[in-house]
């Protein structure tokens, strides 16, 4: 059954306010909701009133105080319905039980560790108690929250804590108020044991607030940098968007057992404890930079989410691809703008793109979804912020703060679509958005294609640009930032009417652009930054290319020459043209590696097996795929050896120097550990060696699992040893041996098969950890392109019976794992072959979940 858009009708009822009552124990939690109801005026008139409610046990139900006869109500699979509710205000007592402990969805209440949680997004809530569990029913929640102390000394709520004292001789209780209306998808709960670390923010409005992370007792030491980004997000918010928090306290909980990565509730974020907790010594450079970026994310949810919701889960984006955007500025603020936009591409290439050309493409605004919790997705988050960074590129900054001020002020308190954020930028600037707004309704990636002609005589350049999209419709408006660059650097005498501040917007399927004054032949710089999702089709060679890498002005596109250049010679293997290749990365590093470490890293990171995939339209084999581009590593890294050692030395931290986060420090570690991975590729007896004593000196899980993960990839006792003693000496850190499973889980191997069903039995993994699930077979199936696609089908039966076991007890992670079949029909015939029969075998399951049935359904159909 379909749920569509165009069936969106307003709620025959509201609910203004909520009074809960929950008495957490292990098994038979009471929960009492006092509804006030009343009949929306924008509503339906009449018919009866339909509750949601999933897996719940009904203990009472009063209507004004006094018990609902057992005629006026029905219960079943999908919640509770009043047959003639009253077409007046009245208030509704629903008491129900839940089981938190028997709750494996992770949705609705449970326990991990211990510790009690919610996560209620997307409708969640419902498990909790019968409920209009949609996000344009928004109340004002009170929650008294009572547990035995011994139990749970610390009890959360969304809001600010009001009351809290002593229940008989070891129980107690806290009541919580947010005088915000919200949706129910923004509740939470925490109750558990838990440490803290808390420092006051005064926000620039004057309000004191508390700001606290609570992790495991005895973590509190690795909650410090999660702490620092939370005061660091509130900062940027006033300053980048005038966003001001509104609430007394801001929590931060840090919990193991959590299906996503974190989640915004209001004044009560909950987090899977990966992007909250660090110290040196377990957390890499990525990871604290993902605890920046996630941390400011759910911040910044607390204005693009929460203050501002959204209507329906059509409007997904609204809020997912708006804050991303905003943690993507705050990171980029925070960081290397350019670095961390070529880290924004990479993973949007890298997710996106595949699912944009796959079964599983949907438009950023989906018309129809079966189960919402398979919406989140990259295309919705990532290009998502992709759409709003074009937006800011059309309209220019200063209009798109003002429109992003306007959104605000004229939704605030409000449940919006992507038409009225839309309607704020058109208001401000008095432009019409109505063609801009197809981005958010076609699916699919656009390819953008160029060709251009230089008249020597007329000192003229002719650009011609043409949009093609895989589905029919009119144009899309794609922002094309562009440059020339010749054989000295950027042209700056040239003009071009069109694109007079460096961006041409291309509205129609096809332009040509005129460049006068240009004093040479060019080559062209398109999409710089980045400008527009889409892919790239423009003839050059090697060496125009490589111009662009020693000479454009926009970073980007510099990083992007050497990708191209690597692409095509993984994907068309050629001696003479890596040599040249590795000559320009040798004067490159040569010039700038120091300068700027972490750019280089990147310039060093060739395309990674999947991208090129991607560029392929069918018939991949991934052996073949592999075998190319480790043979372009290995002679990169035999060409650049010298470089490379002077690099690693270069870059050799002074003895006992302190490890530190920034980003600048994370960019040297970057490089060296880069220049010592090629270096592995060339000569892999030497790397191996190398890495050997680069893993014993360590200081930092940077540096020693970049160590690692490079000796990972020789066979040989090294590695068997090496694996074995880091898997020892981290055997209580189930964090650190999630970078362990993944990193033995993508080992392009034969043997990997059997490493993955040993490390199944090993005593920290567990199926109802999602992180453990993710690090193992998600890596695998994700990472490890050339056993996962095993012609065989062995690769695909681990994934697809990892599915099945999990379907019944977690269907949400179950189905984020099928996803990886995504691109199976572009896989050659035997391999393609045995994807269907694995993906078949999954269908004949009976009982399957809405949420692995619908990708299942998707991604077989579509042929
Ligand atoms: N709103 C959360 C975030 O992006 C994620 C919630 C994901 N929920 C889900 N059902 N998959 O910040
Ligand atoms: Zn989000």
């Amino acid at each position: 059954p379909l749920i569509r858009l165009e069936d969106y009708r307003p709620s025959a009822f509201l609910i203004d306010r909520v009074n809960l009552d929950i008495v957490l124990d292990p098994h038979a939690t009471r929960i009492t909701a006092d509804l006030a109801l009343r009949p929306n005026p924008a509503g339906a008139p009449d018919g009866p009133l339909h509750l949601d409610g999933d897996d719940l046990t009904l203990v009472g139900l009063d209507l004004d105080g006094a018990p609902v006869p057992g005629a006026d109500y029905a219960v079943d699979a999908s919640g509770l319905t009043l047959h003639r509710p009253p077409r007046r205000p009245f208030m509704l007592r629903v008491v129900t039980e839940v089981d938190p402990t028997a709750n494996t969805k992770l949705m609705g209440l449970y326990r991990t560790d211990g510790v009690y949680c919610t996560q209620c997004e997307a409708d969640g809530f419902r498990r909790i108690t019968y409920f209009l569990d949609r996000p344009d029913v928004m109340a004002v929640y009170t929650t008294r929250i009572e547990a035995r102390r011994e139990e749970a000394p610390v009890l959360l709520g969304n809001g600010n804590p009001v009351e809290a004292g002593p229940v008989g001789e070891d129980r107690h209780y806290a009541v919580w108020h947010d005088p915000h209306p919200k949706p129910a998808y923004l509740f939470a709960v925490v109750g558990g044991r838990l440490g803290k670390v808390e420092a006051p923010f005064r926000t620039m409005e004057g309000r004191d607030v508390t700001c606290a992370v609570y992790v495991e007792p005895g973590r509190e030491d690795r909650a410090g940098y999660a702490l620092d980004a939370v005061i660091r997000s509130m900062q940027w918010d006033e300053r980048a968007f005038g966003r001001a928090y509104d609430l007394d306290v801001f929590n931060v909980v840090a919990v193991s057992a959590f299906n996503m990565g974190a989640m915004e509730n209001k004044g009560l974020n909950i987090f899977n404890d990966k992007y909250v907790l660090a110290v040196p010594e377990t957390a890499t450079d990525a990871d604290y930079a993902n605890i920046e970026a996630i941390i400011a994310h759910e911040y910044f949810h607390n204005w693009s989410g929460n203050r501002v919701t959204c209507r329906d889960w059509f409007q997904l984006c609204l809020k997912e691809g708006l804050t991303v955007f905003r943690d993507q500025e705050f990171s980029s603020d925070m960081r290397s703008r350019p670095v961390h936009r070529i880290g924004e591409v990479r993973s949007l290439r890298a997710r996106q793109f595949p699912e944009d050309a796959g079964p599983l493409r949907h438009p950023v605004r989906p018309n129809a979804y079966a189960e919402i919790n398979n919406f989140y997705t990259a295309t919705v988050y990532d290009k998502g912020a992709e759409i709003v960074r074009m937006l800011r590129t059309l309209i220019g900054p200063a209009a798109f703060r003002a429109g992003m001020d306007r959104y605000f002020a004229d939704n605030d308190g409000r449940a919006a679509t992507v038409e009225d954020f839309l309607a704020a930028f058109a208001t401000v600037t008095g432009r019409d958005l109505s063609a801009f707004a197809r981005w958010y309704e076609r699916p699919g990636t656009p390819r953008l294609s160029a060709q251009g002609a230089y008249d020597a005589a007329a000192r003229r350049y002719t650009l011609h640009l043409a949009q093609a999209l895989p589905t029919e419709g009119p144009p899309l408006v794609i922002p094309v930032a562009l440059g020339l660059v010749g054989a000295g650097g950027p042209l700056d005498g040239a003009t071009c009417a069109s694109a007079a501040d460096g961006v041409f917007i291309l509205d129609r399927i096809e332009a040509e652009l005129v460049f006068e004054n240009v004093t040479e032949e060019p080559v062209p710089s398109l999409l710089r930054d980045f400008s527009a999702p889409v892919r790239l089709d423009l003839a050059l060679s090697d060496a125009q290319r490589l111009r662009l890498l020693a000479r454009d002005s926009d970073p980007f596109n510099r990083w992007q020459a050497a990708q191209d250049v690597a692409l095509r010679l993984i994907l068309a293997p050629d001696a003479a043209r890596t040599d040249a290749f590795a000559e320009a990365l040798g004067t490159f590093l040569d010039g700038e590696a120091l300068a700027d470490p972490a750019f280089a890293a990147l310039v060093l990171a060739l395309p990674t097996e999947a991208e090129a995939a991607d560029a392929l339209s069918g018939d991949i084999d991934p052996d073949a795929i592999h075998r190319a581009r480790h043979a372009l590593r290995a002679h990169l890294g035999r060409a650049l050896a010298p470089r490379l050692t002077r690099i690693d030395a270069a870059l050799a931290p002074a003895e006992g120097a302190s490890y530190s986060p920034d980003a600048a420090s994370a960019g040297r570690r970057a490089l060296r550990n880069a220049a010592l991975d090629l270096m592995a590729a060339g000569d892999p007896q030497a790397g191996a060696a190398l890495a050997t004593r680069r893993l014993d000196a360590a200081t930092n899980m940077t540096d020693r699992l970049a160590a690692l993960a490079t000796i990972a990839q020789i066979p040989g006792e090294a590695r068997e040893a090496a694996l074995a003693s880091f898997g020892e000496r981290y055997a209580h850190e189930p964090l650190v041996l999630d970078k362990w499973f993944a990193l033995q889980a993508t080992i392009p191997e034969e043997g990997t098969l059997a490493r993955i069903a040993a490390l199944k039995g090993h005593p920290a993994f567990a199926m109802t950890n999602p992180n453990r699930v993710r690090a193992l077979i998600g890596s695998f199936s994700m990472g490890n392109p050339t056993q996962f696609a095993r012609a065989d089908g062995s690769g695909f039966a681990l994934v697809a019976d990892t599915v099945k076991a999990l379907d019944s007890a977690n269907p949400q992670i179950a189905a984020r794992l099928l996803t990886a079949f995504g691109s199976w029909r572009r896989l050659e015939k035997n391999r393609r072959q045995a994807a269907a029969e694995m993906l078949n075998g999954i269908k004949a399951v009976p009982g399957l979940s809405r949420d692995v049935a619908d990708i299942l359904v998707r991604t077989l159909k579509d042929g």
